[in-house]
């Protein structure tokens, strides 16, 4: 792609395109021998508007090419105003995508549909509604999510319903064509998720069903309020008894701040894998400056344990970018001074064991004289990890705040951090749990590792770093190029 000036925050390896607005994946499908990532795409500026899908496609989730903008809005039409979100299924030598036809003078979002029949270089939109109205009751309607059942199809759509209840609503079809509503598939009052502050929202966006075995399944919501926009995302394991998903109380899937709307795809072996959008967590003028917001998180393998938990991991490929091995260390660190582990670049893949006795953990450095880093603490009493972004960016234009994750005290900890830029993402290897959050360093020197442990307490540490390559993204070829001449 275009070369552009060099961006301390751009992240390298995760997936975006040069310029302009992103927000959700969509339209995740393996087809034609490619993994195909699309994601909401504003081709004339930095901001939520005017809705597209650009679309990326890769054989191998590490080199990656530019496809042709999948959809556009069109003019007069249904999808006037935008082209919200959805996903695709694979088809034969068909890839139909279904998403949100957006226009501004109708409250709901009903479900319409593009096709391609050239491994999605090109799609058909069909021009009119596939389902033209929400059922009864609804206040909030968007976002179809469509997956194969055996011989049928089914479809969630997410909702507000008038009586409070977020939603997620179930259709079925022979043939992806004709589709029958059978009711919500899940719907539940605002409630806390488990062990959090957090709610799931009186509206669900973006539903997402991974089926497992023997009727087993997880749903997972993008939790959303008519006045305070978007909240977290929640996953809720249950079964499926006919047409409704019975579950158990609401988890977190990821404990960050800057993860939202993420989206599964099946891969072939029966993986599954799951992008979400990451948000600037820095204020909007800083960010328009820039030329570009947001980024899709990692491909992070998902699944549903025995135990009801589900467990992300990043997708194996990625190991693949690993480059210089910088950082091997092993020790141990107890306070006061910290132990230096070595120097890291601007983006890196980190595998740690810790072995705490007290509060403990690693502190990347971003300044020379040591007053900007980014915190990873482990708390055995309390039971927690929390990621420290208080003391991140000098500047106050970044977002602060500490969160936390579950982790057992007791046992020696498994982690994996990428951190690439801007964005961080935080697996609890030992409980699959993952959290996400951008973080904007002001230093220009190089970046550091250190092991700390509080007084008192010791940290058995064995930490390996490596520099994390570039994803390859390919040229576009000529008919990707971007629409040009409109103002935001
Ligand atoms: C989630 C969301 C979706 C909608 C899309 C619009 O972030 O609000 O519900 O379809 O973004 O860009």
């Amino acid at each position: 792609m275009s070369t552009t000036p060099f961006d301390p925050y751009r992240p390298v390896a995760h997936l975006r395109p040069p310029r302009n607005w992103i927000n959700d994946p969509n339209g995740l499908v393996f087809h034609d021998g490619h993994y195909h990532v699309c994601y909401q795409y504003n081709p004339y500026g930095n901001q939520h508007a005017n809705m597209h899908w650009g679309h990326f496609r890769s054989l191998d989730l590490l080199s990656w090419e530019p496809l042709p903008i999948a959809l556009s809005p069109t003019a007069g039409g249904e999808d006037a105003d935008g082209c919200f979100s959805g996903n695709a299924v694979s088809d034969g030598d068909r890839m139909v995508a279904f998403y949100s036809a957006y226009r501004e003078d109708r409250w709901s979002q009903p479900v319409t549909t593009a096709e391609s029949h050239d491994g999605g270089r090109t799609f058909r939109p069909r021009g009119d509604l596939l389902i033209p109205r929400p059922p009864d009751g609804c206040t909030m309607y968007r976002d179809p999510y469509v997956w194969q059942d055996g011989a049928r199809w089914r479809m969630l759509v997410g909702a507000a319903l008038a009586d409070g209840r977020g939603a997620a609503l179930l259709y079925e079809s022979p043939d992806l064509e004709n589709w029958t509503y059978r009711g919500p598939f899940c719907a539940r009052e605002p409630q806390d998720v488990t062990g959090t502050r957090a709610r799931t929202g009186k509206g669900w966006e973006c539903p997402q069903y991974l089926p497992a075995d023997g009727g087993r399944g997880a749903l997972i919501i993008s939790a959303w309020n008519d006045h305070d926009g978007p909240q977290c995302v929640t996953a809720l394991v249950g079964e499926v008894r006919d047409d409704s998903f019975e579950a158990g109380p609401p988890m977190l899937l990821d404990h960050g701040p800057d993860c939202y709307a993420p989206a599964l795809l099946r891969a072939p072996g029966g993986r599954w894998l799951l992008w979400g959008w990451s948000w600037e967590a820095r204020d909007d003028a800083w960010a328009a400056a820039a030329g570009w917001a947001g980024v899709l998180t990692l491909p992070r393998e998902i699944t549903l344990t025995d135990d009801g938990t589900l467990h992300q991991q990043p997708a194996a490929e990625l190991r693949t970018l690993r480059g210089e091995h910088a950082v091997h260390a092993t020790g141990t660190a107890h306070g006061p001074e910290p132990v230096d582990l070595g120097g890291v670049g601007r983006a890196f893949d980190l595998t740690a064991r810790l072995e705490p006795t007290g509060q403990a953990g690693l502190r990347l450095l971003t300044s020379a004289d040591g007053s900007e880093y980014l915190d990873i603490r482990l708390d055995p009493v309390a039971g927690e990890l929390i990621v420290d972004r208080d003391r991140a960016s000098l500047d106050a234009r970044a977002r602060g705040g500490a969160y936390r994750m579950p982790c057992p005290g007791g046992e020696p900890v498994d982690l994996r951090v990428v951190v690439d830029h801007s964005i961080a993402e935080i697996f609890l290897s030992t409980t699959g749990q993952a959290l996400t959050l951008r973080c904007y360093p002001t230093g220009d020197g190089p970046w550091r590792l250190q092991a700390r442990s509080a007084p008192g307490a010791r940290l058995g540490y064995a930490v390996d770093a490596w520099e994390l390559l570039p994803l390859v993204i390919k040229e576009p070829s000529a008919d990707a190029a971007e629409p040009e001449g409109r103002s935001a």
